[in-house]
This record gives C-alpha cells, sequence and structure tokens, in this order.
C-alpha cells in the first residue's frame, strides 16, 4: 500500500514541477513513506531519518519530510524529536503537498495530519516506480474499520472508504495497454468493498469480475482479505476466471479462538478452518498464505499449541510471521497486558517459523515434476541466463533465458525447489 501511497505522491508532485530523480545527491527533495504496524518499522525509519540529518550537515540541501502512518501517529511530535524533519504529512492530506512545500521553502515547517472520510485519490494515476513493467498495484479502497485490538492502522489511516469503480476499472486497463500483465488491487480489507451507486450496491466479487474482464492475459491478485469476510460467493468468481489468481491470502493471527477474541478479529478457530475448506472445495489448486503474531497479550503455551496446529492443518504455502509489539493507543495498549516475556515471544515465533520453512518446502516440493505457466518478470538476480517470474500460485519460478523476456508467459516443467523457489526448465 505505501509503494501505491508513493506513487500516487510521485504524481501530485509532478504536476507541481517535481520529478523523482535516481539519486540523492541530484535531489532537492527527500520524502520518506512510512509504516507504524509494530515498533521496529518505526525505528528503522528513525534511525535512516538521522542518516540524512548526517548527510544535511555535510552540505547536502534537501529538504526531508516523513509521510504515512508515522506522520499520521506522531504529528507534531516528530518535528520536535527529530530536527531534520522539515515536513509531516498524513496518508490522507497528500494533496496539500505543493502547498506545505511552499512553507518549507520558505523556511517555516510544514504539517498537515487532517484524516479525510472521502478521500481516495482516484482521480490520481499514479507515476509507477516498479522495475519490472509487468506487475502493478491499484489501490481500491483506504483505511479500515475493523479495529483489531493490536493493530493501529485504523487510527494511523482512518475510516474505511472505497474507491470508484470505474477509477480502478480505467486505471487497470491503462496499465494492460501499457504492457503490464499483472495487477494487485490492494486494500487492508478487500472483500468489504462496496461502492454505492443510484440505489444499487457493487460488491468486491462484482469489481473483481470487472477486472478479470480486461483481458484473459491479465492477471488479478488481490490483497488483503479479512477470514470473516471471505464468502463462497468470492471463491465461486475465481474459480470462473482463468486469470484470478490461484492464491489466496488470509491473515489467521492466531489459532486460537480464546486469543482471536482477544484480538477483536470477530471469527472463530472453527471459522476460520471453514473459510480454509471453502478455498479448498472451490480452488482445489490455489495455495494459501497467512499472517500470524506471536505471543499476543494473555497467550498461554496452550494457546500457543493451537496456532502451531492450525498451520499443520491449512498446510499453508507461505507465510509472513510476526512477534507482538504493543502499539501505542491501541485497545489491546490500553486494556490489556503485554504479559508474554521477550524470550518467549521469540521461542514461540522461532517454532512459529521452523514450521512454516517446513510447511514451505512442502508444498515447493508438491509441484516438482508438474508444469505451470509462468508470467516472465525480469532476469533473475543470480545469472543473466537466467529469467525468475511467478505461477498463477504465486509461487517464484527460476529457469533458462531463451528467448523470453518480461511479460511474455510460458510453460515451465519443474525440476527441483528450495523452500523459497521453483527451478524449471
Ligand atoms: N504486532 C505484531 N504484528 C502486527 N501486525 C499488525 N499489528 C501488529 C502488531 N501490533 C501484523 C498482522 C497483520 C500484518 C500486516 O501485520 O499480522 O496482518
Ligand atoms: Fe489492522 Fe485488523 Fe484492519 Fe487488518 S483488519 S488493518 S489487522 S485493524
Amino acid at each position: 500500500m505505501n509503494v501505491v501511497d508513493s506513487e500516487v505522491v510521485a504524481a501530485i508532485l509532478q504536476q507541481h514541477q517535481y520529478r523523482v530523480c535516481d539519486s540523492l545527491e541530484e535531489a532537492d527533495l527527500v520524502l520518506v513513506n512510512t509504516c507504524s504496524i509494530r515498533d521496529n518499522a518505526e525505528q528503522k525509519v528513525r534511525s535512516r531519518i538521522r542518516e540524512f540529518g548526517r548527510l544535511k550537515e555535510k552540505n547536502h540541501s534537501f529538504s526531508v519530510g516523513v509521510i504515512g502512518c508515522m506522520a499520521e501517529r506522531l504529528k507534531e511530535k516528530l518535528l520536535e524529536e527529530e530536527n531534520t524533519v522539515d515536513l509531516v504529512v498524513g496518508p490522507d492530506a497528500y494533496r496539500d503537498l505543493p502547498a506545505l512545500l511552499q512553507e518549507v521553502e520558505s523556511g517555516q515547517k510544514g504539517i498537515n495530519t487532517i484524516l479525510s472520510l472521502e478521500e481516495t485519490y482516484g482521480d490520481i494515476r499514479p507515476v509507477r516506480m516498479d522495475q519490472n513493467h509487468v506487475t502493478s498495484f491499484v489501490a481500491i479502497m483506504r483505511g479500515c474499520n475493523n479495529f483489531c485490538a493490536y493493530c493501529v492502522v485504523p487510527g494511523t489511516r482512518g475510516r474505511e472508504r472505497s474507491r470508484d469503480p470505474e477509477t480502478i476499472v480505467g486505471e487497470a486497463t491503462e496499465l494492460f495497454s501499457r504492457g503490464y500483465r499483472e495487477v494487485t488491487l490492494l486494500g487492508q480489507n478487500v472483500n468489504s468493498y462496496c461502492w454505492k451507486e443510484g440505489g444499487s450496491l457493487l460488491k468486491f466479487e462484482k469489481l473483481l469480475e470487472r477486472v478479470a474482464g480486461i483481458d484473459p492475459s491479465f492477471r488479478v491478485r488481490f490483497a488483503t482479505s479479512h477470514p470473516k469476510d471471505m464468502s463462497d460467493d468470492l471463491l465461486k468468481v475465481i474459480a470462473r476466471y482463468p486469470n484470478l489468481c490461484r492464491s489466496i491470502h488470509l491473515p489467521v493471527q492466531s489459532g486460537s479462538t480464546s486469543v482471536l477474541e482477544r484480538m477483536k478479529r470477530r471469527y472463530t478457530r472453527e471459522h476460520y478452518m471453514d473459510r480454509i475448506s471453502a478455498i479448498r472445495k472451490y480452488l482445489p489448486e490455489a495455495t494459501i498464505s497467512t499472517d500470524i503474531i506471536a505471543g499476543f497479550c494473555g497467550e498461554t503455551e496452550e494457546e500457543h499449541q493451537q496456532t502451531l496446529s492450525l498451520m499443520e492443518w491449512a498446510g499453508y504455502d507461505f507465510a509472513y510471521m510476526f512477534k507482538y509489539s504493543e502499539r501505542p493507543d491501541t485497545f489491546a495498549a490500553e486494556q490489556l497486558e503485554d504479559d508474554v516475556s521477550e524470550a518467549v515471544k521469540s521461542r514461540r515465533l522461532s517454532e512459529i517459523i521452523e514450521l512454516q520453512n517446513r510447511l514451505s518446502l512442502e508444498s515447493k516440493k508438491r509441484d516438482v515434476g508438474l508444469t505451470f505457466e509462468v508470467l516472465v518478470e525480469g532476469t533473475s538476480k543470480k545469472s543473466s541466463q537466467q529469467l525468475y517470474g511467478r505461477t498463477s500460485q504465486n509461487k517464484v519460478v527460476v529457469f533458462p533465458k531463451k528467448d523470453l523476456k518480461p511479460g511474455d508467459y510460458t510453460e515451465v516443467f519443474i525440476t527441483d525447489c528450495t523452500s523459497a523457489t521453483l527451478i524449471g526448465s
């Protein structure tokens, strides 16, 4: 989502005589687009800002702005605590950037962290900053109304709002005509996408059908779905369109119903398992990935074991795994005790990662000996004679270059694998 936001910001600034440059040496302005999801994300940003501070002292005349969630969360405090920072702009205030930059140019500090109920930047065509010109992102909604107990997002990105479908389909169509062959539709909770027009409602599955209809050779992915809204109707739509990719990201967070209740996730272990079974029924060839948090408030050893057993049952193909990090002003920070020790959190996270490494390897091994349609994305980092691409299932494949180029589709026979990559010919 921050990649797309940076592309939107570049588009807004481009209309005001700024352009994206390739090196810090050329830059008049550095914007750091930030994430507040865990404390370590914020610490990384702070050390980056201080690096810019040291460079600035050595005669660089650029201004430094902090944009995104950390700007929204910390507001004036960022200007007070980091004296390198000239500009602080929250996720809904990017249209104000040109005016704020004028203030900065006149020697003042600029700040706008007002959240909006309507802003979707729907009319802005992002300036693409991807490397491969094959895969891209399109934001279809902003904000989140779920208020999971641990999560800072509803506070930093504001209320949920959907973007006008005409602008989404228009942007995706333009990407396809420029040679892109894959789009990922983005939102904090894509399956609650809902556009109201003339008394009727356009839901996520309908939007997905419209984007899938652009061209059969245009792959469509989406992220992220919430298990409470993962409907059979959505899965049936995916099953009808071969270009709707066979990979579903469904964050579980914990395998224990009591932890899920404390997390305010609004589903049980059983409901989540029912949704996985539905995915397996309608999309038997799909891969399933997830997000997991280790050591949430009050998590017992038994509750942790339930996460491990659910992982094993689901046989996840891939997972993002985190230690719980208490975030200021969330329900958990205010009402629950962060009482699992750092050592226990680390040990539980290691157990989760170790199990996932095995599951990921098993998932890749199941593909050896099979053939997949792969969309070529670029040259492999390890060898200029090898290309890499992805299967519909979102697995990375490395294979010989021949006369293929990025954006081509090719059939790849899988000969070998690691836990992260398929190797083929
Ligand atoms: N601590 C650890 N992980 C978190 N996530 C969100 N908030 C926190 C937190 N406070 C994780 C969730 C979410 C992913 C984007 O980040 O797993 O799905
Ligand atoms: Fe955060 Fe929950 Fe919203 Fe995801 S659904 S962004 S975890 S509050």
